[in-house]
């Protein structure tokens, strides 16, 4: 795992730039395939109280609504949650490092592509503490798939979202989910295929990064650029992109 030292004014000037137009600028944001897998995972009955960590525009929460008995959004940008009022019960507009609400308050938590902006050990000390004894927590997260494409990946993702402060590898999530106490960890890999022109475009970023970004994916080494499946045809370029979905139980 690699982490940069990021300012919070920058998180939050970043996601009030692409707030407007956040649902969008990845396939994975609305890929249903991706939400089912979510929601089996978190395995709800229809009772319980759910908190979505970095909540955003509500797109997990929005999935999650009709098997849930309630949901807490939490977020530090009220322009992206301006757009999650119709996805939960509750909003809380809080960073994720420091929690206003009771220790075992929540039977279930998720956070997607959330815990990269954080304070890691902090974020996740406090998802475990909100949890109830034997609830499930459940992560959502690019990843590298290795030692071999972490460098050109974390550069990657560096330039689409300066605002990104952890980088993850296989692996790194589940360490950090079994550090903060979590029992019965596991990690599901789910492949998202991006059209690197489209991901890139998050309304955030100057074009100069975004070339910045097709250069890595031009001069790809070939351990990269087999792992990501990269394809390069006709002006586009398509990766083949690592989630980790990581469960753990309080
Ligand atoms: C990439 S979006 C993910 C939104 C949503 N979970 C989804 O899957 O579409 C990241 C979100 O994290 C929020 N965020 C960033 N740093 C945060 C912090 N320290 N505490 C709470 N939320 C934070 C941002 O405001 C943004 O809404």
């Amino acid at each position: 795992m690699k982490t940069l030292h990021i300012p919070r004014d920058l998180v939050q000037e970043h996601f009030s730039a692409r707030a407007a137009t956040y649902d969008g600028s990845s396939f994975w944001c609305t890929d249903q395939a991706i939400l089912e897998r979510i929601r089996g995972l978190l395995a709800p009955t229809g009772t319980e109280r759910l908190l979505d960590v970095a909540v955003g525009t509500g797109l997990v929460s929005r999935h999650l609504k009709p098997h849930v008995g309630h949901i807490t959004g939490l977020d530090i940008n009220e322009d992206m949650v301006d757009q999650a009022r119709d996805a939960v019960d509750e909003l809380v507009i809080s960073p994720g490092e420091t929690m206003p609400f009771d220790d075992g308050s929540f039977d279930l938590i998720v956070c997607r592509q959330g815990i990269q902006f954080m304070g890691l050990d902090a974020v996740l000390a406090e998802m475990v503490r909100v949890l109830k004894p034997g609830g499930r927590m459940v992560s959502i997260d690019l990843a590298a798939y290795g030692d071999d494409d972490r460098v050109e990946y974390f550069e990657i993702l560096r330039l689409r979202n300066p605002a990104r402060r952890n980088f993850f590898a296989r692996g790194d999530v589940a360490a950090a989910f079994l550090a903060a106490g979590c029992s019965q960890v596991a990690t599901h890999d789910h492949v998202s295929v991006e059209d690197v022109d489209v991901w890139s475009d998050n309304g955030a970023i100057a074009e100069s990064r975004r070339e910045g970004i097709r250069e890595v994916y031009r001069n790809a080494s070939p351990a990269f650029a087999s792992l990501h499946s990269v394809q390069l045809a006709d002006g586009r370029i398509v990766d083949h992109m690592l989630f980790e979905l990581t469960v753990g139980t309080k």
